[in-house]
């Protein structure tokens, strides 16, 4: 029986089949531990079950020496120290594929809202501002035969584009090597699906938002570093451009006196791409078959990078 800690409350029964065999500490908290009580909970643990809201680093890791196995409860990982639990030989899993369909699922309610000024609409009837029909009112974008600029090849971009192509649009995919810049500027649309890494930190940035047309809208379903913030904000504010809905900010929660949530014309919702209740419950089995087989010494079945 191994002592494992896991940061927060999880759907489903599958924290059963952990406690079945070890020992289990569950952060019962509304908020995550602070990093301080993280490095005094994970002290004596063998197994860490991690969510993305916890910064596993070298200095976590010091003070986890019993740690043997790392399970996130994410498909990314960016916010684990790779190349630190490598070096201490301490496996990473994360949770591919469950929420590949959620999460598309999100990016693509988020372009749909976005374009069509959905959240504006119901504001407006719900404060008794809707007295009319109204020719001229709540005109949004067409989404039908409008072409979508997906970057990032991967699962989740991948099934963003088939559901644009159910809506009649045109898909560029845009991988590691292809041309983004060329890319935006044909755009009505852009959906972010790349992992955060250096490489990605600030791929929209101002550079990448000065391509877009005035009439395009940005949708980030990714990571909230993917996009510089700070030129989002000036490009909302500067009408440069149509709208961006986000599911993901950084750092998350933004501040409420941040720019961005002034900024016009922007959706944004509390990163909830995975949040299904069937999602979510499957991420939790995942984590916890990578614990299981960590613990037992066995290769993770879903392992990180
Ligand atoms: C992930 O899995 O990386 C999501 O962003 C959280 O569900």
């Amino acid at each position: 029986m191994s002592r494992v800690l896991v940061t927060r409350r999880l759907p489903g029964p599958a924290l059963d089949r952990l406690r079945a065999h070890h020992d289990v500490d569950v952060w019962d908290g509304e908020l995550p531990p602070d990093p301080d009580t993280l490095q005094r909970l994970v002290g004596p643990a063998e197994g860490l079950l991690c969510l993305i809201t916890e910064r596993v680093d070298a200095d976590l890791l010091a003070a986890a020496p019993a740690l043997r196995v790392i399970a996130n409860y994410a498909v990314g990982a960016d916010n684990i120290d790779l190349d630190a639990a490598a070096a201490r030989g301490i496996p990473v899993g994360v949770t591919p594929g469950v929420l590949t369909d959620a999460t598309a699922d999100l990016a693509f309610a988020l372009l749909l809202a976005a374009a069509r000024r959905l959240v504006p609409g119901s504001d407006d009837v719900r404060a008794g501002r809707w007295r009319t029909w109204e020719p001229e009112g709540w005109l949004g974008r067409d989404v039908h035969g409008a072409t979508l600029v997906v970057v990032g090849a991967g699962r989740i971009g991948d099934a963003v584009a088939r559901r644009a192509r159910g809506f009649d649009m045109d898909v560029i995919a845009v991988g590691r090597d292809g041309d983004l810049h060329a890319a935006l500027r044909r755009a009505d649309f852009v959906s972010l699906h790349v992992p955060l890494t250096a490489a990605t930190r600030h791929l929209i940035d101002a550079a990448a938002l000065a391509q877009l047309r005035p009439t395009a809208i940005l949708v980030n379903t990714a990571r909230g570093g993917v996009v510089d913030q700070d030129a989002l904000a000036a490009a909302l504010h500067d009408g440069r451009l149509a709208g961006a809905a986000l599911d993901v900010t950084d750092p998350e929660p933004l501040p409420a006196a941040h720019p961005l949530l002034r900024a016009p014309n922007l959706l944004v919702v509390p990163h909830i791409g995975s949040a299904t209740h069937a999602t979510r419950e499957q991420m939790t089995a995942m984590a916890v078959d990578n614990l299981l087989a960590g613990l037992a010494g066995r290769p993770l079945p879903h392992p990180a990078g």
